[in-house]
């Protein structure tokens, strides 16, 4: 059991709110969203009561994997606007007293960025190696048996300096050295200039990778491999978890550090729980937020689920906050996975579980995975890997958020394409129509997001897991000072009646996933509908 007390920085009490900003708003009708379009939408933002949004990446880049190529770190996309248009956007926040985070991407760049285009040009180019570039192996062929996560090798070959360059994405994201001291100093730069325009922090992507083994060594099969994602064949011993990216991200965290104000470093912290804790740093000095993605991978069962979470705040370093997330732009839509009544438990889950929330936009409306049809892929992982795009590919969990029944559901003018369809049911699922509905998701997550803010227990308190001997329930308490409330949520789609008569007689609904539940109950005999979720605040 842990305790919160003491001064908290926002980043410990607030929800932070995922955009993907091509699919937020557009505003000058080219079919994707844009930074005037998100600002145009303050007010919805404001509502949701979040502390902080998180942008993907807006900078200049050839798209190829939709920003996360950049060609240069400090000037916006031009789809996306201007840096006039972005300080206006960081001044409305601010305005509103939201936060503003900003995707930082160490790892790779884009091979337009100019200092690939140095890099290549010729083997004693002075930025050479600003990369990772290698002979091909003594009879031909890749340095080594790295792997793409986005299928095939993660060498590819260079035709102008006859070697080979290392990409982990596409071919078009060649791997940073960071162990080179001026590219360390050049990606630390980077940030000082978004934090000195006001940023309040950064989400670094895929910070497990930073660092590669030295010697370049094969890795070795993966004995337990499923068979279908070529990426796992491997066992990524030496291009993942190499102890001395730590450095990097210390070096990362003392620059936000040093500036004024509560800014805050988050991790792309895609990592099993024994990786992960690493990650706040021996003298919590690295991550404020490494993101905890196992609600993600986890199966809907509130055994499998409770365990994970009781796991967790055990291995936690004293003190630090879980960063829990349910969804992004890389994976399905909780809706999808969970189905559309175990979406509110899940979002309830998520929004009173110990720590900083992270939500992805779109989920408060329980919006659902697009249908994609071949011809209108983009998601190169996708594209490169066609037997796994069969499954799920990322433009799905990406389309456009809807707003209203207007053509194009508000999210672009008549007679614009947008640059993902639309999902399928956005004439009924859309803000206009949940905004006036007063039992819709998205009346449930602002609710859900107001009580965080009214209720210590919820946004700082400590997390104790309740036994209620019923299967298929997770239940646990919140406590801060005199505050107790109790949190109980079906997972198996069945109605349970629970004895909780060892906390106290009874306890006030605060608010049910149904949203039509209020009133005192006893606890010696609470009634929980299936696919149901209540707080409780016990007294
Ligand atoms: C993780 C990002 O979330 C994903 O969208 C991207 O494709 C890879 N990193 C590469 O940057």
């Amino acid at each position: 059991m842990t305790d919160g007390n003491g001064t908290l920085a926002w980043w410990q009490t607030g929800i932070i709110y995922q955009i993907y900003p091509l699919s937020f708003q557009d505003s000058d009708g080219d079919g994707r969203g844009d930074l005037p379009g998100i600002l145009h939408r303050l007010d919805y933002l404001a509502d949701l009561n979040i502390a902080a949004v998180w942008l993907s990446p807006v900078f200049a880049s050839p798209m190829r994997d939709f920003g996360y190529d950049v060609a240069d770190y400090t000037s916006i996309h031009p789809w996306f606007g201007t840096l006039s248009d972005f300080d206006r956007l960081l001044a409305g926040l601010h305005g509103r007293g939201i936060k503003l985070i900003l995707d930082l991407v160490p790892n790779h760049t884009s091979d337009q960025h100019p200092w690939f285009l140095e890099s290549r040009s010729s083997r004693d180019n002075p930025r050479r190696d600003w990369y990772l570039w290698r002979d091909p192996a003594p009879g031909g062929g890749p340095p080594n048996n790295w792997l793409s996560f986005f299928g095939g090798p993660a060498w590819t070959y260079d035709e102008t300096t006859g070697q080979y360059y290392l990409h982990q994405f596409t071919p078009e994201q060649p791997e940073l050295n960071l162990r080179h001291p001026a590219v360390l100093e050049a990606m630390l730069e980077v940030m000082r200039f978004w934090l000195d325009r006001g940023v309040d922090g950064f989400r670094v992507d895929v910070p497990w990778l930073l660092i590669k083994d030295a010697g370049f060594r094969d890795e070795p099969e993966n004995p337990a491999w499923d068979g279908i994602d070529p990426h796992g064949r491997l066992l990524h011993i030496h291009t993942a978890h190499q102890p001395e990216l730590h450095r990097i991200i210390r070096a990362m965290r003392a620059v936000v550090d040093g500036y004024p104000g509560e800014r805050v470093l988050i991790g792309e912290t895609n990592v099993p729980e024994e990786e992960l804790v690493k990650y706040y740093g021996a003298a919590r000095d690295e991550f404020h937020l490494p993101f905890n993605f196992r609600l993600i991978y986890a199966p809907w069962d509130a055994r499998k689920i409770r365990q994970m979470v009781e796991t967790y705040e055990a291995i936690l370093p004293q003190r630090a906050s879980p960063a829990w997330v349910l969804g992004n732009h890389d994976q399905p839509r909780i809706a999808s996975r969970f189905g559309p009544d175990a979406a509110r438990v899940a979002t309830m889950l998520l929004l009173t579980l110990r720590g900083t929330p992270t939500c992805y936009y779109g989920d408060e409306l329980g919006m659902e995975n697009g249908v994609i049809q071949r011809d209108r892929i983009r998601d190169p992982q996708a594209l490169n890997q066609p037997g796994i795009s069969g499954v799920f590919n990322r433009d799905e969990a990406r389309t456009p958020l809807p707003w209203d029944t207007s053509p194009n559901a508000g999210f672009a003018p008549e007679g614009v394409d947008p640059w993902l369809p639309l999902g399928e049911d956005w004439p009924m699922r859309n803000v206009a129509r949940q905004a006036a509905d007063p039992r819709s998701m998205l009346a449930l997550f602002r609710a859900l997001t107001r009580l965080r803010q009214c209720h210590p227990a919820l946004s700082h308190g400590s997390y104790e897991s309740v036994d209620t001997k019923a299967d298929g329930v997770f239940a646990y308490k919140r406590t801060a000072g005199a505050e107790r409330l109790l949190i109980v949520l079906d997972f198996a789609g069945s109605e349970h009646l629970l004895d909780s008569g060892e906390l106290a007689d009874g306890a006030e609904i605060l608010l049910s996933t149904g949203m039509r539940r209020t009133g005192r109950v006893d606890l010696r005999r609470l009634r929980l509908l299936s696919n149901e979720g209540l707080i409780l605040k016990i007294s």
